[in-house]
């Protein structure tokens, strides 16, 4: 197999900071990737980070105009491994949801679903009204990944930017890439219990002490 190749989309939610350290993650790992950054993704990205599209050509292979139905991304006849949009606002969710998406992000996703493919959808919103909910439901239903962007509090993060790699690693390893530093419970984080110290259990949370500590 050749060199994996991956889109990444930054649509206009909070969090464009996770986007930046994805784009890293990939390059670390040599991934081919095609980003395409929404209007409102790339206002977002600058109000939040300080940088401009521009920034971060050094960490891809080529960036897509978000209106550029042209692009090889609107093809499902053109091969990519996998897609992930971080952040996932709750429009395009709803976009991706209905499939009439008229902005490259939106066709390039549903070329992703139809072709099959893995779509990461890293949702940032709370809280979610019925029609979010409803929306990543379709998403679901249709073969995506609703991954919205939760921390991992139980690896202890220290800072905020521990907490925006945690994310942006578990984005990494749903798309199908290793992450050895990202907290993998029962590896480099778990619970120190010993059954002396343990409080009373019951039958079935003994058992998965024990499981635990084996
Ligand atoms: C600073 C800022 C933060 C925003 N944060 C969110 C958010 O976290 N989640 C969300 O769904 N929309 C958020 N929005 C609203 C979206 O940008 C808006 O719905 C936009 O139409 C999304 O377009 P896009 O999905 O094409 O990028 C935010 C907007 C701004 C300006």
């Amino acid at each position: 197999m050749g060199m994996a190749r991956v889109i990444v989309a930054i649509s206009g939610a909070s969090g464009a900071a996770v986007a930046v350290d994805v784009l890293h993650l990939l390059k670390e790992r040599a991934v081919e990737v095609h980003l395409i950054v929404s209007h409102w993704g790339a206002i977002t990205l600058e109000h939040e980070t300080g940088m401009r599209t521009r920034d971060l050509q050094p960490l891809v292979h080529t960036i897509h105009s978000n209106k550029n139905m042209a692009s090889a991304l609107a093809s499902g006849s053109y091969p990519v491994d996998a897609m992930a949009i971080v952040p996932c606002s709750a429009r395009t969710l709803g976009a991706i949801a209905q499939g009439t998406d008229p902005s490259l992000l939106g066709r390039a996703a549903d070329v992703c679903l139809k072709e099959r493919r893995k779509l990461v959808c890293a949702l940032r919103e709370t809280p979610l009204s019925a029609i979010h909910l409803a929306n990543a439901l379709a998403v679901t239903n249709a073969g995506g990944i609703v991954a919205p962007l939760v921390p991992t509090f139980y690896a202890n993060p220290h800072s905020v930017s521990d907490i925006v790699h945690d994310m942006a690693s578990r984005i990494v390893e749903s798309l199908g890439f290793r992450v050895e530093s990202s907290p993998h419970w029962g590896e480099n984080t778990g619970l120190e219990i010993h059954r002396s110290d343990a409080p009373a259990l019951s039958e079935s949370s003994s058992d998965n002490i024990h499981a635990l500590n084996n």
